[in-house]
């Protein structure tokens, strides 16, 4: 039922966004539209945790009017039906779950079983594995963990921390992956341009970093571009002995070893990044000469996410994301209070996601 929901609609409204979006922003940036074609040719099965959020339902509706996704709503069904009608929003096709509901008791029992496996040496018992099912976070996590679903989007009306945490728990990371990352989108004059980690690691170490980054060039790859990264600090290839500096220089020597053929440099500021006169005149050995970066990696939380945020605000970029970096599936924490905008770009990259990892998954069965 809830793959044959989409209605054949001729439907144009993904491009005139995206043609504003390039007139307003004065660029010629097509990624947004490539992205909602490739959503478009292989939709997915879309959890909206958060149905009963008015911005949450109206994202929904964008994802199914252009046939991105086939939203699956999770929330009170009164309120949701309620809040569909008054705003003229058309949910017939969407199916809707209430996690709370008696309908879904046996439902509950089966994922807390599951989560209760994950997490019994954790401190998490039996009983309270299946009450913390009723949460539309870990619902909808679950939903994913267990095939019913494709992708999820919560987090809109809590804590951000609070929301990656049912995700952890429940998916938990792809292999080889020791920890999570977050990563932003910026739409501007010049391009697109990758910012990471913009939400979850406070301090990262060398390695840590140097994890962080690869993640990032995997997920540009992803988006076909070629990732050419700016490892940044306050210092320029040594041009100061302090240990953070060092650490950065020493994740971009790790990412080297580990990805020979990487575009990357660092440690360096990033008017450095991206002023190629000063670049050529001072550091011509750099690997950066040339090329324009399109990947930012900062040195720890606070820079990351200070300089998304000032970047949006005052430098007028639109900003996608945070894009959660290293989980197995696709599982996407939305930034408390994001617009009916974001929450739609992250609709169709958390489609974009799936299509991917459904992808890599088969590619794993067929070995
Ligand atoms: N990747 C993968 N797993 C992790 C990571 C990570 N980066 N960090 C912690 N974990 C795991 C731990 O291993 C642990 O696993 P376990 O329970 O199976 O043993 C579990 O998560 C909880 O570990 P804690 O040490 O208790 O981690 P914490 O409670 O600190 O939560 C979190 C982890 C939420 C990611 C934390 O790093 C955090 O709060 N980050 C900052 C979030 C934030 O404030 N971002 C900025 C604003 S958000 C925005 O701008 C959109």
């Amino acid at each position: 039922a809830i793959e044959s929901g989409v209605a054949q609609k001729t439907i144009t409204d993904w491009e005139t966004y995206a043609i504003e979006l390039d007139k307003r922003l004065g660029l010629d940036n097509q990624l947004m539209r490539v992205l909602g074609a490739k959503a478009r040719r292989n939709p997915k099965r879309l959890v909206f945790a958060e149905a009963d959020n008015i911005k949450i339902l109206k994202s929904a509706q964008i994802a199914y009017d252009e046939r991105i996704a086939y939203p699956i709503l999770l929330g009170d069904e009164k309120t949701i039906r309620q809040m569909a009608l008054d705003n003229s929003i058309d949910i017939d096709d969407m199916p809707i779950i209430d996690p709370r509901n008696d309908e879904y008791e046996e439902k509950r029992k089966q994922f807390g079983e599951l989560f209760f496996k994950k997490r019994q040496r954790k401190g998490v018992n039996q009983y309270e594995a299946t009450k913390m099912m009723k949460d539309r976070t870990y619902f909808g996590c679950m939903m994913v963990e267990n095939g019913d679903a494709d992708a999820v989007i919560s987090g809109l009306t809590r804590n951000y921390a609070d929301a990656i945490r049912p995700a952890l728990q429940v998916i938990g990371m792809e292999e080889g992956v020791k920890k999570i990352a977050g990563m932003y989108m910026l739409l501007t004059k010049r391009g697109p341009l990758f910012l990471a980690d913009t939400t979850v690691n406070l301090n990262p170490t060398a390695e840590e970093l140097a994890d962080i980054t690869l993640l990032a060039a995997k997920e540009v790859r992803s988006f076909n571009l070629v990732p050419r990264i700016a490892m940044l600090s306050y210092s320029n290839f040594g041009s100061s002995d302090t240990p953070e500096a060092k650490l950065v220089a020493r994740a971009k020597d790790i990412v080297k070893e580990k990805d020979p053929t990487i575009i990357i440099d660092g440690e360096m500021q990033p008017n450095i990044a991206f002023n190629q006169e000063i670049l050529r005149d001072n550091y011509p050995f750099s690997e950066l000469v040339d090329q324009e970066v399109n990947t930012l990696i900062f040195p720890n939380l606070a820079a990351g996410n200070i300089a998304y945020n000032l970047m949006k605000e005052i430098g007028g970029a639109d900003a996608v994301g945070p894009i959660l970096l290293g989980l197995k599936k696709p599982v996407h924490v939305l930034q408390l209070g994001s617009s009916v905008r974001s929450i739609t770009n992250m609709a169709l990259i958390a489609v974009i996601d799936a299509q991917l990892k459904c992808q890599n998954a088969g590619q794993e069965a067929a070995k």
